[in-house]
């Protein structure tokens, strides 16, 4: 009998809470005995091993970081990470030890870490011409911008590519002033669009907004169904939209823009109804409807290839980053020929913007979502994992909420259901114990309390079974 198998039997015999966990055989045997975990469920097994270390340590990484690294820049876990090799849905620490990822580099890695077609369509054209810029003629950027454009519909077909989420937001931004001649922008509380000068103002969260001036943006009530004034009643939030327009504005505005589902804000879904109720506003005052698909795109939701489609609506402009690189610096702003127009009246130039590298990846992804069905996958991973999530809501207490789609799910953890107190520091506790246990979540929303899970699109029902359980216990623990 194998050991993933042993360890399934001994799931079905005990109660989840009572469940013990196996820590990677590749985890030493003294380290083991010295935190005392009791030995029974493994990580699925997974055939790779892992190339031996030999970079340096941990401690130095750390103080080089705290030397030449920005202060800024932060790490998860209380005792730090160290993550060398990735494959597939798993990345091995230093030692070898093997962790299931369900984060997916912030809902990134949408083909599986190093997928071996996206690696191979990276290394072959880094070979034969790593970089031209657009004013000479290549096939990568032709071929991927019209296999991009098969996927969008309408006349969503005319790409500009950029190199970060932030840089395809701001684009979005201008084209959206210069195409309507109007200045004003619309975008949710509690969103997260990006750091640079624009975007900085339409991201709805003060602790991602400096205190520098940002200007011309309104922010909308967030249609939030669990933390919202009007629970699910999406109609009724518009008419925030409506007087935004009407009290805040000349009464002609120049975009609203929106994600799908709010990532960073902490995987909360629009009320039902609320996107094309405000489409239908915002188009009335001149506006374009720009959707902010850089985590809930690219087959994350599932159901859908475009998180928007869920809403039943077309956007104007829609944004891209993320997973469309699998983690290769890459986006874009696509948009119809019309509206593109716009950007013709000056020069608009991006040096490494839809590099041949980036978008030889980017055609391989789209190849590899087709070829390995994982929107499908998302789809039925994703609903599984996410009930099996909204049963330890009926368990605990401390389980607020359970939301989003496919393989962008959020569960929000609260130390009084009523009052929905954000149960902080119980999140961070649980984070670091389910990294101990060998699962990675991530977390986010405004008060930090929500486990954001977007693993790579190939996660297995095993991996969605596996990360539940050690949950499960952690939450049984506390
Ligand atoms: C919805 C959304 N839009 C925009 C961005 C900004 O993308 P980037 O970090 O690539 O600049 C992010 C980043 O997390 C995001 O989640």
């Amino acid at each position: 009998m194998t050991g993933s198998l042993a360890a399934r039997l001994v799931l079905r015999r005990s109660p989840p809470s009572r469940l013990h966990f196996r820590r990677e055989v590749s985890l030493p045997a003294a380290e083991r005995r010295r935190e005392g975990v009791a030995l029974v469920k493994e990580l699925p097994a997974f055939g790779h091993t892992p190339t031996k270390y030999s970079g340096i340590s941990r401690d130095e990484i750390l103080a080089k970081r705290r030397e030449y690294l920005s202060p800024s820049i932060y790490h998860f876990y209380k005792n730090p990470l160290q993550v060398v090799e990735g494959k597939i849905q798993y990345l091995y620490d230093e030692k070898g030890r093997r962790y299931l990822d369900a984060f997916g580099g912030i809902a990134t890695v949408c083909c599986g870490h190093c997928h071996p077609e996206v690696v191979a369509a990276i290394v072959e054209q880094t070979k034969r011409l790593q970089h031209s810029t657009v004013l000479y003629l290549n096939p990568a950027i032709a071929e991927f911008a019209q296999a991009l454009a098969s996927t969008l519909p309408a006349n969503l077909k005319v790409a500009f590519f950029t190199n970060s989420g932030t840089e395809a937001n701001e684009l979005a931004l201008l084209i959206a002033k210069l195409y309507t001649g109007n200045q004003d922008i619309i975008s949710l509380r509690n969103s997260y669009h990006g750091n640079a000068g624009g975007t900085m103002g339409t991201t709805a969260q003060s602790i991602w907004k400096f205190n520098v001036v940002q200007s011309g943006v309104h922010h909308a009530v967030n249609p939030d169904p669990y933390r919202g004034l009007f629970g699910s009643d999406g109609e009724k939030y518009v008419r925030d939209v409506e007087e935004i327009i009407n009290f805040g504005t000349s009464g002609n505005v120049a975009a609203f823009i929106s994600e799908s589902i709010q990532g960073i804000g902490g995987i909360v879904e629009l009320a039902p109804g609320y996107l094309s109720a405000a489409y239908s506003i915002v188009r009335k005052a001149g506006g374009l409807c720009i959707a902010d698909e850089i985590q809930a795109g690219v087959a994350r939701t599932g159901s859908h290839f475009w998180g928007f489609e869920a809403h039943g609506v077309v956007p104007d402009i829609v944004t891209i980053a993320k997973g469309i690189g699998n983690g290769i610096p890459l986006g874009a702003v696509v948009t119809t020929p019309e509206i593109a127009r716009a950007l013709t009246r000056r020069n608009y130039f991006n040096t490494f913007a839809g590099n041949p590298v980036c978008t030889a990846a980017g055609l391989a992804v789209l190849r590899v979502i087709e070829k390995e069905k994982l929107q499908e996958n998302a789809f039925v991973v994703g609903s599984y994992l996410k009930e099996r999530l909204s049963a330890l809501k009926d368990k605990y207490e401390l389980v607020g909420d359970v939301r989003g789609r496919g393989m962008m799910l959020g569960v929000e953890l609260v130390t009084d259901r009523q009052l929905k107190t954000p149960a902080k520091d119980e999140t961070l506790h649980v984070m670091d114990r389910m990294r101990e246990l060998g699962v990675l979540i991530g977390k986010g929303g405004y008060y930090g309390n929500v486990f954001r899970i977007t693993p790579p699109l190939c996660f297995t029902k095993e991996d969605a079974d596996f990360l539940v359980d050690a949950m499960d216990y952690t939450f049984s623990r506390m």
